[in-house]
Formats: C-alpha cells, structure tokens, sequence
C-alpha cells in the first residue's frame, strides 16, 4: 500500500499496512472470515513489541525489585524506563506516575485516600456518562456521609449538559469526575473547560482517560487536573492501569500501604508487588506509538513530539473511518442511534459508535456479527447511568462499535454489509 502525503502540511497519512504488520493477532480468522476488531473500546490488541517486552522480562530480568543483584537491578531499571515513558505520554514528571492492577481499582485506592479527609455534606460531582469505574468509587464515600451530585446529558446528542454541571458545582464540591471520552457514545468532553470550573469552586478535577487514550493525546499540564487515570491495555498495551497525580496531591494524601514500604513518591500509591512483567509492556506501548509517530514525521525530535504525530496521525485516519461508518448506519432503515452524528462536530467525539437495530437485541446483532468474523460489543460496556438514562438498560443496552487506528476502511464495509443483512432479516 502506498502511503500518499497531504496537500500543505506534508504530513503522511497512517501507514495502516505498516500499522496491521505490528499486530500479530490481527491475522485470526473466524469461520473463514478476516477478524474485525471492532471491540478496541473494551481492549485493543498489541503489537509485537509490547509482547516482546513481556517475554524479555521474564527471560532477562524477573526478580522482586530493589535487590543487590542483576535481575533486581534490571527490574529496577525497566520499571523506571516505563514511568519515563507514561510521563511523556501524560507530560508531566515521572515521580507523578503511578502503575496498579487496572483503571477501576486504583480509583477505588485514590477515593477511599481523599475520602479520609472528607467530612459528611461535602460534595462530589459525578456524571451521567461515565463508565461505573468513575462514579462507584466515589458514591462509596457516601457511606462518610459525602452527598454525590450527578450530571445529566443532553439526549439528542449524548453531551455533558454544562449548565447542569455549573449548577452542581457549589462551595461544598470538593471533587469532580468526569470522563475524557464516553466509552459508549464516543463523546469527547471538554474537560479543560470542566477543570477551570471545578478549580473556581476550590475543588479538586479527577479526569478518566481510559477511553480517550487511544484516541488522542493526553496533555495532564495543559489541562491543569488534579488526576488523570488510563489503562494501557485500551491504548495497546498489557491489562493495567496508570494514574496520573499532582505531586502536591500525591504526597498531601494519605495511601492505604503496608508500613515497610517507601514513603516517597511515586512508591506509596504502589503498595504490594507490582506486576513487573506488564509494566515493561506498558513501556514498549508508549514505545510502539512513539515510533508510528517518527515514521509520519521523522522531524519528531522527542518522545513526546513522536506520540503527538502519531495522535495526529491516527486521529486523521479514524475520523475518515467514522465518516463512512456513521453515514453508512444512519442509512440503515430502523436504526437508532446514540450520540453526535453531525459530521461537521466530529471534532466533539471519536471514533466509538453506539446504536440499536429495531426489533433486535443488541446481543441478538453482536453474535450475528461475531459469527461472521466481525467482533463488536453489547450492553452497557458498565456505562450504566447512561444506559440506564437512555431507557435501553432494561432491553439489553446498546451496540458498540468501536475503531481504532489499525481497523480498515474494508473493515467498516464490511460491518456495514453485515449490518444491513441483519437488519433485513
Ligand atoms: C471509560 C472507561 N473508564 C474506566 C474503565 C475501567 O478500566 P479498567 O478496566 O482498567 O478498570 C473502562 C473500561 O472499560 C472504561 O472504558
């Protein structure tokens, strides 16, 4: 395949060839049909480099780290390396970079942190489209007498209502979640706009990245959050999970850790062992993008130059497949379908699609698809206040079509052709 260069900027369009080559198990078949990997929202696939790094570790360097010998020494060293990486790819120092199990449970660490200096009737804002992962640790400080204040949606389009938002937010809040991107809908919200507003009222600005990581770059300095939190298994790499912390807030707050363990930052948010052999993949992961970056602009002069081109790159590409995707589904007699679909405001989303078939159960449409070789998702994805909001939690959710950078334009014809067969049938 060729790799064409635009008009003006010379900027190269993603070499998805090159791109698929990275991903092994991107060559499966089912049933004798290609695999699509449309389930990118619930994990994406890896690239040899990342399962590279995983098997070196083993081979090369597993040991328990701050030891008096090579392998102890070596763990030492990857796990530094890949806090380097994860603060490029965050920008911010990497003493403000903490690894854990998965997005969901050191959200549940941080919240059960802060909750330790809240008192009854103070306030945290949640929202009507997060992922449970960002409002059940917080309502669990509802137990301390902590009233949780919850945003609603505009429903014609499945946008934050920001004057909702403005009228939650008092001089009681002292915390506000919000997601970067909708896991569900595809919504991108304007979280630095959210971050003045939160920090006007004297309160803290807690971002959920998962879904916007493989999305877009992430800029933790430009938007002034308190706290940020990822999961590299959604951006390529192993099942884990990152946060980023304000120094200032990861050393006011106080951890759950076991006392032996170091006091000092970044340490005390990672109490027990960590999970040494998928840290080193969470390094090749940045790594990986880094040089998808170099290759659509050699002049990157860093590794955080690199991950920029690579977003501008893969954005590019997605945006062309949404286009073709969201036309081709509202042509679709009977279909419902959930979020902005107004091209000219796709700068307002990403490429994850939600929608209903009439008289068909999302469950019903993802096997139909799944048997065909085409992987899509049914259900809430745990987005539960939104499902719950838009009426279709008790019929079986929505239907989730997600797109990253390795899916083709081949890929969504052929999800489209699927689609309308079963929609006949
Ligand atoms: C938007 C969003 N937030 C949070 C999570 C939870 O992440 P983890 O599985 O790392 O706990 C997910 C997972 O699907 C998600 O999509």
């Amino acid at each position: 395949m060729s790799t064409p260069v635009m008009q003006g900027t010379e900027r190269k369009r993603l070499d998805v060839e090159w791109v698929r080559a990275q991903f092994p198990s991107l060559q499966r078949k089912v049933n004798g049909y290609p695999a699509a990997f449309l389930d990118g929202p619930a994990g994406t696939q890896v690239p040899k480099q990342v399962m590279d790094a995983v098997q070196n570790y083993f081979l090369e360097s597993n040991a328990n780290t701050c030891g008096a010998f090579a392998t102890s020494r070596s763990s030492d060293a990857i796990i530094a390396s890949a806090r380097e990486a994860m603060a490029d790819f965050f920008h911010c120092d990497k003493d403000e970079v903490v690894f854990g199990q998965n997005m969901t449970t050191i959200t549940f660490a941080l919240a059960r942190a802060i909750g330790r200096q809240l008192n009854p009737g103070d306030e945290i804002v949640v929202t009507t489209l997060d992922h449970d992962a960002n409002v059940a640790p917080w309502r669990a400080l509802e137990e301390k007498g902590v009233v949780i204040r919850q945003v609603d949606i505009h429903e014609s389009d499945c946008t934050l209502d920001l004057e909702d938002l403005k009228r939650k937010i008092n001089a009681k809040t002292k915390l506000v979640a919000v997601g970067y991107a909708s896991n569900a809908v595809g919504t991108i919200n304007p979280v630095g706009e959210i971050t003045k507003l939160a920090h006007a009222a004297g309160a803290l600005m807690f971002i959920d990245a998962v879904h916007y990581a493989p999305h877009g770059p992430i800029d933790v300095r430009a938007l002034d959050c308190d706290f940020l939190a990822c999961s590299p298994y959604k951006f390529f790499g192993p099942h884990m999970g990152t946060l980023y912390g304000k120094r200032e807030h990861l050393l006011r707050f106080r951890p759950y850790k076991v006392r032996p363990a170091s006091d000092s930052l970044p340490d005390r948010w990672e109490t027990g062992t960590q999970l040494h052999e998928l840290i080193a993949g969470i390094g090749a992961a940045v790594d990986y993008l880094a040089e998808l970056g170099r290759r659509h602009d050699p002049a990157a002069k860093d590794r955080r130059s690199a991950l920029l081109s690579a977003y501008r790159a893969t954005r590019q590409h997605e945006m062309a497949l949404l286009a073709r995707l969201v036309e081709g589904v509202l042509a679709i007699p009977g279909l419902r379908f959930f979020g902005i679909n107004d091209a000219k405001r796709f700068d307002e989303r990403c490429s994850t699609v939600s929608l209903r078939l009439a008289n068909h159960t999302p469950t019903d449409a993802a096997k139909f698809l799944g048997e065909r070789g085409i992987f899509t998702w049914d259900g809430n994805y745990y987005a539960l206040n939104l499902t719950q909001r838009l009426g279709v939690e008790a019929s079986g959710g929505l239907l989730r079509i997600g797109l990253v950078h390795y899916n083709t334009t081949e890929e969504v014809d052929r999800l489209l052709a699927a689609l309308q067969e079963f929609a006949r049938g």
